[in-house]
């Protein structure tokens, strides 16, 4: 399978991909990657392992419908069969998801429908949860509302602070992203209209 990852930062999402797939039994293959931003760590490591790479920034477009569009248009040419938010931190708009329905899915740092938004871990910790986790999910026109795929559950310790609980839930959610993309790539899975996800 074909994959098109998007990301903004760090990208270690990315190379965790990267890495499963050098094995060809993996299933799936990184084919691009593209971001919102220059100069970042998630596109020099996609430069390392000699994948292509494109960038979108927001604001070299008219409006967020052409960026929409334009990335939109990208990532088709690349004819993915599954895109990887990983890490990246702009809303997909409608015209981007209609063109990959069901195929587009993203990785969040806490066990959703809690701690949606941008600072999961640290919301965690401020509401004093014993458990967080990460989530797998289907990307919708919502902000972190789609389809469950696959969450993991990761302890909060009575020391952590915003950094240590967010890398610790990283561990996890790579490990899961590798995993269940891996699945959904070999095997297939289902979206059912009430909204259950099935990964064969
Ligand atoms: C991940 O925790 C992702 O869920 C969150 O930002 C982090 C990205 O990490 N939105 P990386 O860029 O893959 O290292």
């Amino acid at each position: 399978a074909r994959l098109v990852v998007l990301v903004s930062g760090s990208g270690t999402n990315l190379q965790a991909l990267l890495d499963a797939s050098r094995d060809p039994a993996y299933g799936a293959r990184v084919v691009a990657v593209g971001a919102d931003r220059d100069a970042i760590q998630g596109l020099a490591r996609a430069e390392g392992a000699g994948v292509p790479t494109f960038v979108h920034r927001v604001k070299d477009h008219p409006d967020r419908r052409a960026w929409d569009l334009a990335i939109r248009d990208t990532v088709a040419g690349y004819e993915p069969d599954l895109v990887v938010s990983a890490g990246f931190m702009k809303l997909l708009g409608p015209d981007f998801l209609a063109a990959f329905p069901g195929r587009v899915v993203n990785t969040h740092p806490a066990l959703l429908p809690s701690f949606p938004g941008m600072h999961a871990a640290r919301d965690a910790l401020a509401y004093g949860v014993k458990v967080t986790g990460c989530t797998l999910f289907a990307v919708t026109e919502g902000v972190d509302d789609g389809p469950v795929i696959a969450q993991s559950a990761v302890p909060v310790e009575a020391d952590d602070d915003e950094n240590s609980l967010h890398e610790r839930i990283k561990v996890a959610e790579r490990a899961l992203l590798v995993d269940y993309v891996g699945r959904m790539a070999r095997g297939g899975w289902t979206i059912d209209a009430e909204r259950k996800v099935t990964v064969k």
